[in-house]
């Protein structure tokens, strides 16, 4: 049904875990998924996903449970503060349980340290949802976009403006195995962690990318083929609003960045946006924005996903 399945991994847990070939093969079948749903309808029948959120979601909740659903599954839905994870039971012994009756695990967590302690004890698929320090499925569902809209994205590079938080984390795990390069532009104090630059650019080195980190907006926004910001406050950083508004003055996508980008530049955001702080009105419902692609593009990407993970041979 599919070509070049993930034998060797259990989890999806963070990007720098695949190889440039397991990420073209998870495009490809997301490609197939997308133009021809009907063909897996009942690739997943019998088996089920939970889902835990410790944070908030729209589209990941959303496109998860539409996603199995449509696979031939069932999705059920686990907020953290309903299961008694919440009650203070062990990550391992949730794991271990959940183990007992479902097929799969998506979660999305406050410490990444939650993700990878529920891939060690259960016995089942664990998939990233989001954690303080990744967000894989996004990012892959995003490199996806950009080969769709250009065709090939290899030598092409990606401008990430704004906080070095999860997601520009994970594009900067996901530019070498996509083949793109990254350029990330954040204040002194909000850069990425230095640790998850090093890991990237190794990947980088390998395979023939880059990734850079600077200071001001314009020097990676220059030439480059995406331009990507997220928000200046990340979930569970609400009291850190105002600070936050004031250290990113300056680094809002505006449309006259836009214009230094390459003339074919596509505008990305994982939503959701604030327009006025982190992106123009004018950018984010401009022609350059390829938002809501993104947004559509999560629920092939993940059924894909899930296929390579849970789909019994
Ligand atoms: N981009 C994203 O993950 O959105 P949600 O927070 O709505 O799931
Ligand atoms: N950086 C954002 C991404 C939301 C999808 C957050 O963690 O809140």
């Amino acid at each position: 049904m599919f070509h070049g399945p993930w034998q060797r991994h259990k989890d999806l847990v963070s990007i720098h875990d695949l190889s440039a070939e397991e990420v073209e093969a998870l495009f490809q079948l997301a490609a197939n998924v997308k133009a021809r749903p009907e063909r897996y309808r009942t690739a997943l029948a019998g088996q089920t996903l939970a889902m835990i959120f410790e944070k908030s979601s729209t589209r990941t909740r959303v496109s998860f449970e539409v996603g199995m659903y449509q696979l031939g599954g069932l999705a059920t839905f686990l907020s953290s503060r309903d299961i008694q994870i919440g009650r203070g039971e062990t990550i391992a012994d949730t794991a271990k349980v959940l183990s007992r009756y479902i097929s799969g695990i998506m979660a999305r967590t406050f410490a990444h340290a939650t993700v990878t302690d529920l891939a060690k004890y259960a016995t089942v698929p664990v998939i990233n949802g989001l954690t303080d320090l990744l967000h894989p499925c996004q990012a892959l569902t995003d490199y996806f976009t950009a080969r769709e809209r250009f065709g090939t994205v290899k030598g092409l590079t990606l401008a990430y403006v704004g906080d070095g938080n999860n997601m520009a984390h994970s594009l900067m795990f996901g530019g070498p195995k996509a083949g793109m390069n990254v350029r990330v532009a954040s204040p002194d104090g909000y850069k990425p962690k230095p640790e998850i630059v090093e890991l990237a650019r190794q990947d980088a080195a390998a395979a023939g990318t880059t990734v850079e980190v600077v200071t001001r907006p314009e020097d990676a926004v220059r030439g480059a083929h995406v331009v990507y910001t997220d928000v200046f406050a990340s979930m569970g950083q609400e009291a850190e609003a105002q600070v936050r508004l004031k250290a990113f003055a300056g680094y809002q996508v505006t449309p006259e960045l836009m214009e230094t980008a390459d003339k074919d530049a596509v505008f990305m955001h994982c939503l959701p946006c604030h327009r006025g702080e982190e992106v123009a009105a004018a950018v984010a419902d401009g022609r350059w924005s390829v938002i809501f692609d993104e947004a559509e593009n999560r629920l092939h990407v993940q059924k894909a996903i899930m296929l390579m993970l849970m789909h019994r041979h």
